[in-house]
């Protein structure tokens, strides 16, 4: 499971070597611990275009301090609001933002593009707006050293701060290459700015036992939550062993019963703040060689499930006002992937239920609907593929390296914030900007 070349590569000699022979160059990661829980170097605030975003007491929320773009020290992040940019001249505007500041950007550290949502009524707008898109996947896939590049499309500062926060953050270390859109404030009530902003809110974590889930359930622990660990009956003693360790609760039941919606609703009687589709299982085959129990099994577990449980959670009412739901969807459900016919259809249904659930969810429940679709993440699972496979599905992304759970986990968390509730329908891949799909 441990990435030798990764590590090989830190050396000098590695370096040297990988170098003359033009491979590739994964820099270390740095991400949130307890001790480093922000990037280091300051934040240089960039405008392009005329914005109207009020964007200085968000960004000042970082606390990182704000840097000058003309210093000659490197910034741990830049960002950059391109809010303003109407039409394809004042595009140049971005290149003489970035320009000068691209390379002193610090390893490990952050670019942030601020768009608008793109206007239908003017295409020249959305002409200049969908350029920002390829713009920063493409600066995504040259910048190197760790360094990430997102666009966030929003139209109020205040309702994109916990996003803002994420991305300018270590948290967000395996998180490039994404576009992400923010909506208006919605009425959760005063934004949580503290360190536990679960704290009182019971999270139910499915398939929390092992691997990303039992990350996610940590994660969700460490921000405050009561967490809820739900797998299979085979797998108890994990999910107790994860459950006692992190002060919360075991719940062993096959997610694909028929009632298991209604199980959940009768263990938890004061409801359910955050709800996390987690459990998942492949059964690869070609389609010419693939049982109908394996197509069968896939759909229920990764799919059918997801929706059954999410809509007697809902109809219960045991989801409540401010909840959040965020399922597990795979960019190999998103760009395709041979042998996985069965796998690619479930998750790739996710991003449907996520998109055609989440307005509605929302204006009915006061529930967000969100999915992280991971790409190479370094579990058991990955472990398993033979080592050719592996390495390439490690380097094929612009961070050259496999995520870790706890990649997912974060970006979990950062959709389970309280004051989240304006990234809505999203699907954030979680894969180093992998080559496979965009
Ligand atoms: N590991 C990766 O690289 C990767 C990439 C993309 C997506 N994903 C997705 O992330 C999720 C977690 O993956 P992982 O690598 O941690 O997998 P894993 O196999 O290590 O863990 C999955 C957990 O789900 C539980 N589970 C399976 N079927 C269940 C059921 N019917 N009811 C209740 N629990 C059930 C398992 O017992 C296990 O504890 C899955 O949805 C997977 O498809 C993983």
């Amino acid at each position: 499971m441990a990435d030798r070349y990764l590590r090989f590569t830190a050396t000098a000699p590695g370096r040297a070597l990988t170098r003359r022979l033009g491979l590739p160059q994964p820099a270390a990661l740095r991400r949130w611990t307890v001790e480093h829980p922000s990037l280091t170097g300051s934040l240089v605030h960039l405008t392009a275009g005329e914005s109207t975003l009020a964007l200085a007491p968000v960004l000042a929320r970082t606390g990182l301090p704000m840097g000058d773009a003309t210093a000659a020290d490197s910034p741990a992040a830049v960002v950059l609001d391109a809010s303003g940019v109407r039409d394809v001249g004042s595009l140049a505007a971005v290149h003489a933002a970035l320009h000068p500041v691209v390379r002193s950007v610090a390893a490990s550290g952050r670019i942030v593009v601020l768009g608008a949502p793109l206007d239908a009524g003017d295409h020249h707008q959305a002409a200049a707006q969908q350029a920002l898109e390829g713009f920063v996947r493409s600066l995504g896939k040259e910048i190197g050293r760790g360094r990430t590049v997102n666009l966030v499309r929003l139209t109020d500062a205040e309702a994109a701060w916990s996003t803002l926060d994420f991305l300018l953050s270590p948290k967000s270390a395996y998180v490039s290459g994404q576009v992400i859109e923010v909506g208006a404030r919605s009425d959760d009530g005063p934004p949580e700015t503290g360190d536990r902003p679960l704290a009182g809110r019971t999270a139910l974590v499915t398939g929390g036992a092992r691997g990303i889930g039992e990350a996610v359930a940590e994660t969700l622990a460490r921000d405050g939550a009561t967490v809820v660990v739900l797998d299979v009956p085979q797998a108890e003693a994990d999910a107790r062993r994860v459950a006692e360790r992190l002060g919360g609760q075991a719940l062993t039941l096959d997610i694909t019963a028929a009632d298991a919606g209604e199980r959940i609703a009768a263990e938890l009687p004061d409801g359910l703040d955050v709800l996390i589709h987690n459990a998942g299982i492949t059964r690869d085959r070609r389609l010419a060689n693939m049982p109908a129990e394996r197509w069968s099994s896939v759909l229920d577990v990764n799919l059918a499930s997801v929706l059954r449980t999410t809509d007697a959670l809902l109809a219960k009412g045991t989801l409540r006002r401010g909840g959040r739901i965020v399922a597990t969807a795979s960019i190999a459900g998103l760009a395709g992937n041979a042998g996985q016919t069965n796998y690619g259809a479930s998750k790739a249904g996710i991003a449907g239920l996520v998109r055609a659930l989440a307005p509605r969810a929302a204006a009915e429940h006061g529930v967000t609907v969100n999915a992280v679709a991971p790409g190479f993440i370094e579990t058991r699972m990955t472990a398993a593929v033979p080592l050719f496979i592996r390495e390439a599905g490690r380097r094929m992304n612009s961070l050259a390296q496999g995520g870790l759970p706890v990649d997912v986990a974060e970006t979990t968390a950062w959709l389970a914030h309280p004051a989240s509730g304006a990234v809505n329908g999203q699907v954030v891949r979680v894969c180093g900007q992998s080559l496979l799909g965009a």
